[in-house]
């Protein structure tokens, strides 16, 4: 029982998925330079901004029921610089979340090597928190406990865990809040509970994977504000997945177009909209248009393979 709630608790801080075994590579399966299609490096000059994330071959494949194996992820060759915000979008199942999960040191890759600040990922850690939409807040706790309690995980002083729950409690727009346990918030209440738990461990990186997607629409423009915000005060890299172009294009510098299975980056688009924006701009609309396009292809795509599949069957 205790093993299961240090899990849990794990697992909520650091993501959603446990760490799996490692899988060899298939046979026949080879990383591929040339299949990337249509990648533009887009990147600021490099004496303003510091390379923070870097993928070099990334592959990652899973075992199936069929005794074979899915390849999730292939050749992602991938720079993020300090500070940038990233969006990923793709049609569901092209290995977005294996992505942030490789990332966040929760699975690691089939061969590749990833790295930031030029240190392998061996594993988790307090650098990069990985937001997941199941949020993981822990409901006999309040919203105070909450956010103190990744704190507390991470070693920190009693004092200072008061205090760090208290700053972020208060950036997320939640003081008055802190005595209430999480039944008693609503969906967005929450969303910020989890972000404010984030936040107070001060990653360098935060990996978001569609946090918003459950809300309306009036809540999520309002988190989208506030997100903002807070990337502008504290400047954490961040790699936000959504299925939500508009989104992507509202929040991001570079929105990365993921390809139907295997998951390769298709295309990248620079976002050099002035900030703030609003999903709603004609700007952002006009771009998403663009992504949307290419989007459709992959979408089309993956429906094609599944009604192939099922004909098989
Ligand atoms: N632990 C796992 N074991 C086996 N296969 C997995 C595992 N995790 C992911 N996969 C497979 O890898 C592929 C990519 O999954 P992933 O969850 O990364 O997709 P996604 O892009 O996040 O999809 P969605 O948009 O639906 O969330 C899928 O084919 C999925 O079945
Ligand atoms: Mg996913």
């Amino acid at each position: 029982m205790t093993n299961y709630v240090l899990d849990l608790i794990g697992r909520s801080i650091a993501g959603g998925r446990a760490l799996p075994e490692h899988e060899e590579l298939p046979d026949g399966a080879e990383t591929n330079k040339d299949a990337h299609a249509d990648v533009t490096a887009l990147h600021a000059p490099a004496a303003l901004r510091k390379e923070c994330i870097t993928l070099s071959g990334v592959f990652r494949s899973y075992a199936n029921s069929r005794g074979s194996f899915t390849p999730a992820l292939q050749n992602i060759d991938l720079e993020i610089e300090q500070g940038e915000f990233v969006c990923i979008v793709g049609p569901s199942g092209c290995g977005k979340s294996t992505l942030l999960h490789l990332l966040a040191g929760l699975d690691r890759p089939t061969t590749g090597e990833m790295a930031v600040d030029g240190n392998p990922i061996q594993g988790p850690g307090t650098d990069r928190i990985l937001l997941f939409q199941e949020l993981g807040l822990f409901p006999w706790l309040t919203v105070r406990q909450n956010v103190e309690f990744g704190l507390k995980m991470a070693g920190v002083s009693r004092d200072e865990q008061r205090d760090r729950a208290r700053v972020f409690l208060h950036m997320v727009h939640l003081s008055h809040f802190e005595d209430h346990y999480i039944h008693q918030l609503s969906g967005g209440m929450k969303q910020r509970v989890a972000l404010a738990r984030s936040l107070a461990l001060r990653p360098k990186i935060l990996l978001m994977d569609e946090p918003f997607a459950a809300l309306d629409a009036q809540t999520r423009d309002m988190l989208h504000d506030e997100l903002e915000r807070i990337w502008k005060e504290t400047s954490p890299t961040i790699v936000f997945v959504t299925h939500n172009v508009r989104e992507a294009v509202r929040l991001g510098d570079r929105v990365l177009l993921m390809s139907f299975r295997p998951g390769r980056i298709k295309s990248q688009f620079q976002v050099t909209l002035p900030r703030p924006r609003h999903v709603e701009d004609s700007d952002v609309a006009c771009l998403s248009k663009d992504i949307l396009g290419q989007l459709r292809e992959e979408i089309d795509r993956s429906f094609n393979a599944e009604y192939a599949s099922e004909e098989d069957h």
